[in-house]
C-alpha cells in the first residue's frame, strides 16, 4: 500500500495541524503512565557510580573510543532523503496508530536520555560520566528526530514539560541493568527488523522515517554493549541464583509488554506489510541470540505454550481497557476477571523451562543483522 500515492486533500497545511493538534495531544499521551507506556526512571546514582569497570579495561575501552568518535554524528538530519509526506491523505486509522507509535518511540528516546544525563550530571567517576555522556547524546538526538517528524504534523512532544510532569520509576541499579540492556538490544532489533524488511519492500514505507534506522539501531547497539559490559563488571549481577530468577523476569515482562503494545497497532504493521506475530518472535529471536553475550538464561520462545499464552494475555489486556471503558459492576466484573488472566498468563511464560546458556570470557559483540 502507498499512502503517499493518494491525491491531496484541500485541507490547507495549517488547518491540518490544528485538526490533528486537536485530536493528538502528544504530550499528555507521553505523560500517561500505563501499564503499557514507557516509563522514566530513576535510580540510587551513587550506587551506579561506584562501578569498577577495570576488570573489562581492553573491552571498555574500545567501546568508548568508538562512541567518542560518534560515527552518526551528522545522521539525524533531514536531507533529500526525506520526502514530503502527506498527513492529510493518510488513512485515519493508519495516521492514529503512526502517531501512536511516534509518540511512544519518542518517548521511550527521552526516556534513555533524562536517566542517562541525571547519572552524568550525578557522578563524579570519570568512565561512567563519560559513557552516559554519550548515550544522552545520542538518545536525544534520537528523540528530537522523531519529534521533527511529529512536528511535521503539527503534533510534536513538549519534551521540557514531559520532564517535569512524568512520574519517574524507582528501579535500583541492577534492575536499571537488566531492564535498560534488554530495551536497547530489543531496540536494535525492532529497528533493524523494519529496516530490512522496507529495503526489500521499499513500496511499503510509507514514511522516510525508516530510512533512518540502520545507523539508528547501531547507536543503541553499542548502548546494549556498554550495560553488557557493566554487568560482567560485576560477575554476580548474572550469576547468582536471584538474579538469574530476576532476569528471566525482566525477559518475560519486557517480551510480553512488546507483543501487546505491537498487537495494538494492526493498521501500522498492516501497512508496513508486516505480520505482527511474526515480527515480534523475529525479534525476540535476534534480542535472545544477542543476549548469550552475559545472560546466562534464555527463553524458550519455540516452546509450544509461549504464543498461545502470549496471545492469551494480549486478549485479556483488551478485556481490561474494555472493562475501564465500559465502568460499572459489568466493567468491574471484566477488568477483575482480565487481570487474573493476565497474572496466570504471566506466571505460565515464567514457568516455561529456560534454556541454559555458557557466557562467553569477553561479551563484545558486532551489529550483524
Ligand atoms: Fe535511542
Ligand atoms: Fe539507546
Amino acid at each position: 500500500m502507498n499512502v503517499q500515492a493518494r491525491p491531496h486533500h484541500d485541507t490547507t497545511h495549517g488547518e491540518l495541524h490544528a485538526e490533528l493538534a486537536s485530536k493528538f495531544d502528544t504530550t499528555a499521551m507521553a505523560s500517561e503512565s500505563t501499564l503499557l507506556n514507557p516509563r522514566f526512571y530513576t535510580t540510587d546514582f551513587d550506587e551506579l557510580d561506584k562501578i569498577d569497570v577495570s576488570s573489562v579495561r581492553a573491552d571498555w575501552d574500545v567501546l568508548i573510543a568508538q562512541m567518542r568518535s560518534d560515527p552518526n554524528k551528522g545522521h539525524f538530519k533531514k536531507n533529500a532523503d526525506w520526502d514530503s509526506i502527506d498527513w492529510a491523505s493518510m488513512d485515519p486509522e493508519l495516521r492514529k496508530e503512526f502517531i501512536d507509535f511516534l509518540v511512544s518511540s519518542c518517548t521511550a528516546e527521552f526516556s534513555g536520555c533524562v536517566l542517562y544525563k541525571e547519572m552524568k550530571r550525578r557522578g563524579s567517576n570519570p568512565d561512567i560520566c563519560e559513557l552516559f555522556s554519550y548515550m544522552s547524546r545520542d538518545e536525544a538526538r534520537h528523540a528530537g528526530f522523531i519529534n521533527d517528524a511529529l512536528r511535521e504534523a503539527g503534533v510534536a512532544v513538549n519534551l521540557g514539560f514531559l520532564t517535569k510532569a512524568k512520574k519517574y520509576t524507582y528501579f535500583r541499579p541492577k534492575f536499571i541493568y537488566y531492564a535498560t540492556y534488554l530495551s536497547e538490544k530489543i531496540g536494535y532489533a525492532r529497528y533493524i527488523t523494519i529496516f530490512r524488511h522496507l529495503e526489500a519492500n521499499p513500496d511499503q514505507r510509507f514514511h522516510p522515517i525508516f530510512k533512518w534506522f540502520r545507523e539508528w539501531c547501531n547507536d543503541e547497539f553499542s548502548h546494549g554493549e556498554a550495560f553488557a559490559l557493566l554487568m560482567k563488571s560485576d560477575p554476580k549481577l548474572t550469576e547468582s541464583f536471584v538474579n538469574k530468577l530476576w532476569i528471566r523476569f525482566f525477559l518475560v515482562a519486557v517480551y510480553s509488554t512488546m507483543w501487546v503494545r505491537d498487537h495494538a497497532r494492526p493498521a501500522f504493521h498492516n501497512a508496513l506489510g508486516v505480520d505482527i506475530e511474526w515480527y515480534d518472535q523475529e525479534v525476540f529471536r535476534k534480542t535472545s541470540a544477542i543476549a548469550r553475550q552475559i545472560f546466562p538464561v534464555e527463553l524458550d520462545i519455540d516452546h509450544p505454550a509461549w504464543v498461545p499464552t502470549l496471545r492469551n494475555i494480549e486478549s485479556a489486556m483488551r478485556a481490561i481497557e474494555d472493562g475501564t471503558r465500559k465502568g460499572g459492576i459489568g466493567g468491574w466484573v471484566k477488568r477483575s476477571a482480565g487481570m487474573a488472566r493476565v497474572g496466570v498468563g504471566f506466571a505460565r511464560l515464567y514457568m516455561i523451562p529456560v534454556r541454559k546458556n555458557s557466557v562467553p570470557t569477553s561479551p563484545r559483540l558486532q551489529p550483524s543483522y
